[in-house]
Formats: C-alpha cells, structure tokens, sequence
C-alpha cells in the first residue's frame, strides 16, 4: 500500500468522545483551553508537564511527593529522548510540547543545537515561550516556537534529523496524514520516537464505551488502535517498532491519583481501561530505511 492510499484509511475503532459538532482545533482548545490553562494548572499534574509520568523508581508502599511526580513526567521524556538518540548536530522537531517543559529536558540533557518545539495551539506556544525565555540555562540554544498542527509542521523537505512526542498521539485519528508528513521532513537516516496511551485492539473503544469508561470534561483522546498506528507508518516505508511501558506508567499515575484523592474521571478511566487490557501506554519508533 502506497502512503496516498493509507490515506483512505480511518483508524479502525477509535472513538471522538466529546462534541462531535465542533472541529478537531476546537475541541482541542475547548480541552486545553485558550485563556487560563485548563490541563497544566490541575493536582494531577505538576512542574507545568502534561503527562501521566514514567514512575522508574514506584513502589506501592511509599508516598509519593511532588518533587516525584515532577520527576515521573520528567523521566517520561527521559526515556523517550534515550531512544531518540538526539546528537549535538541533529535538527530535532518535538510534536506537541505543551507548555515546553521537555525543551529543556532534551536541549540541556544531548546538547542539541538546534530545536524546534511545536503544538497545535496557539496558547499552548505562549505558555511555552514564557518558559523557554525564563530559563536562563537555554540561553545560546537555537530553539523555534511553532504553532502547527503535527501533520503540517511546515518544515522544509527533508530538513530534520529527530522527531518526538510525549503524550501526543491519543489525540490523532489519522496516522496516516502524520506518516505522510514525517516521511516528507526526515532527513536520510532519521527517526522518531513517539509515545502515548492507545488501544491495544480495534474493539477497545466499544468496551470502555459499554463500560462507561470514556467520559470526563475534557476529554478527547481517540485511542486509536497500535496495529493501526504501526500499519500506518510501515505503509510509508518506515521501519516501525512498538512496545508496551504500560505498567511503568500507570502503577505510579493510579497511586499518585488514589494518594492526592484526586477526583480526575479522565485520569481514573484511563488506569481502569489499562487493568482490564483496554488500552496501554506505547512507545512507537519509526525509522526511516537507509
Ligand atoms: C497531554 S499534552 C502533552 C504536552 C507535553 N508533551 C508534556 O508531556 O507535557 C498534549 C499536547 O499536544 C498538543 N496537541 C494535540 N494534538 C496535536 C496535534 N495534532 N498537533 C500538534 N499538537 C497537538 C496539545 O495542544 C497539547 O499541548
């Protein structure tokens, strides 16, 4: 299958929960708001990422602070930048950033030169400039804000060596738009690694929605199904691997939710979907064959 007739294709059995009236942008602004910062201000998360965490270090039986819960989203970076493999000469391109707080994470960590850090809102952009410009220590860094969505990064052809995300592609329903654009962008050589919470099958969106486990103010991940996702990518030429960290991030999450008793449906939902084998947290790595 050619990377134009992937396009033809929907992800089997992924759902749009919310108003189904409004378009993708507005439901994405609705989610993570426009003005005040409906997801980043919330107990569920701290240090201004937006991420269930990558808990290394869990155990159940000891409390968790907030420095750890900072250091699980940190980590969740941490992890995915390790498989990234960014070098100091690589251009590198994060989908998604939020309010930025992986910029420092990736450009200080690998010595990367040259970043470009990009998210569909607008808002999100601003709150991730503010940051940028208050951290001293990213001062000399070539770092680019970009406000784009991840299937028009508006890069030039073949112009980047790396590509990442972190908690990103729950919100995609078309894969095969995104493969299109990084097969466009990538450079020779190139990879990118990305990681999110997906169904593990085409029916999973039907059980959580028969076992209302998918509702929740706010709420607007697809779940598109992995085997869709690796498909997509293969179907452009990348060579694609998936793997599960599931029970790394959602062990921690569910405890830090139970601990703080916080009252997040979304977040709730999601640990529940993960137990009963719904859903799971993966890595994907797409590389593009040499
Ligand atoms: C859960 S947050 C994760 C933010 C950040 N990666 C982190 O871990 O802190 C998801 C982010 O992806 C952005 N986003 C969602 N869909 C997108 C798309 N199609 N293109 C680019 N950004 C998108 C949202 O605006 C939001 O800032």
């Amino acid at each position: 299958m050619s990377c134009i007739d992937a396009l033809e294709d929907e992800c089997s059995g992924g759902c749009c929960c919310v108003n189904e009236n409004l378009s993708d942008y507005d439901k994405l602004e609705g989610a993570y708001g426009a003005v005040q910062d409906n997801w980043g201000d919330r107990d569920v998360f701290h240090g201004g990422y937006i991420n269930l965490g990558y808990w290394k270090d869990f155990s159940p039986n000891k409390p968790i602070s907030i420095g750890d819960r900072i250091k699980s989203a940190r980590d969740l970076y941490i992890y995915i930048l390790d498989l990234l493999q960014p070098t100091t000469r690589d251009r590198v391109l994060e989908l998604g950033c939020g309010r930025g707080m992986g910029i420092a994470d990736a450009v200080l960590r690998y010595g990367i030169r040259e970043f470009i850090g990009l998210d569909a809102l607008p808002a999100q952009v601003a709150r991730a400039r503010r940051n940028v410009s208050t951290n001293m220590a990213l001062d000399g860094a070539k770092i680019e804000l970009l406000a784009a969505p991840a299937n028009a990064t508006g890069q030039p052809d073949h112009s980047v060596d790396k590509v990442f995300s972190v908690e990103v592609m729950q919100h995609f329903n078309q894969f095969s738009l995104l493969a299109i654009e990084l097969k466009r962008i990538l450079k020779r050589g190139g990879r990118a690694v990305l990681t999110a919470h997906l169904s593990t099958t085409s029916n999973s969106v039907q059980s959580m929605m028969r076992e209302n486990l998918l509702f929740g103010e706010g709420l607007i991940d697809v779940f598109c199904p992995i085997g869709d996702v690796v498909s997509a990518f293969e179907a452009c030429g990348f060579y694609t691997t998936s793997h599960s960290i599931g029970a790394k991030v959602f062990n921690g999450f569910g405890q830090w939710l139970e601990q703080e008793h916080l009252d997040n449906v979304i977040g709730l939902n999601l640990c529940k979907s993960y137990k009963k084998g719904y859903i799971d947290y993966f890595v994907v790595t797409v590389n593009s064959r040499e």
